[in-house]
């Protein structure tokens, strides 16, 4: 494959322009991408025409550059995300009626949560939690459930690099979350108040797939709200949603 003077492969440019995209920023000037893919202008502007022309982005009324339906097809065909989603889906609504909150469904994916999919509540409080955006596993419900459970090389990298404090409660020092996570796995849950956002409480399960946690199930709560009687509601939802994978091999 080609590759730049700089040394980059064609693949390696292409994933630069396109991780330019972000939940916050999903239109951008072929020139913006070119500066932040840190491209040279006409290098940019060719590969982005290439990508357009084969759908993988697209250009809006204004001439602005978004990322191309085809490539929402192509991620989702066959991915185990989408498997995962549809199964816990229908155990994702009963929970939501019962507990009338945010319920969400993350996967750890290069040492963050990475949420696919999250149901809300017309009364629902607070919650920053995007479909396809991440959180730090250290200071959200699901991403320490993923932490807890998570490979020991996973856990052991997120808990030797700085932990950034999200909120004033975010649990940043390694032997208190070493602890933190024990007392996780030995309970099977988490209750995490105030952890990301003062205003709310995370509570969240770790759901397993050949006996390994492949995702976790969560409800985010004003964090005044009695975390209780959430944990059974996730508890028996994430059993389902085991049972389902189970049955759908
Ligand atoms: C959590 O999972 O702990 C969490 C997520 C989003 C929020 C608050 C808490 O807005």
């Amino acid at each position: 494959m080609a590759n730049s003077r700089s040394g980059d492969s064609m693949t390696t440019r292409i994933v630069r322009v396109l991780d330019t995209f972000a939940n916050d920023r999903t239109t951008q000037t072929a020139s913006e991408i070119a500066r932040r893919a840190g491209l040279p202008s006409s290098s940019a502007h060719r590969i982005i025409g290439d990508l357009i022309d084969a759908g993988l982005l697209e250009r809006d009324d204004e001439g602005r550059v978004r990322l191309g339906m085809r490539l929402w097809e192509l991620a989702l065909r066959g991915s185990s995300a989408l498997r995962l989603r549809q199964t816990a889906l229908p155990h994702m609504e009963k929970v939501q009626t019962v507990v009338r909150e945010h319920t969400q469904l993350a996967v750890l994916e290069h040492d963050e949560a990475l949420f696919l999919e999250r149901l809300s509540h017309p009364e629902a409080g607070a919650n920053i939690t995007r479909v396809a955006g991440r959180l730090p596993v250290h200071a959200s419900s699901s991403g320490l459930v993923l932490l807890a459970f998570a490979d020991p090389v996973v856990r052991e990298r997120v808990l030797s690099a700085p932990l950034r404090a999200v909120s004033r409660e975010t649990v940043t020092d390694p032997a208190a979350l070493r602890s933190l996570l024990a007392g996780i796995r030995r309970r099977g849950h988490v209750v995490a108040t105030g952890s990301i956002e003062s205003v709310s409480t995370g509570v969240a399960v770790p759901i397993r797939d050949r006996g390994e946690v492949v995702a976790a199930l969560s409800a985010v709560l004003p964090r005044d709200a009695d975390a209780a009687p959430v944990i059974p509601v996730l508890t028996a939802a994430a059993k389902d949603i085991e049972r389902d994978l189970r049955d759908s091999r």
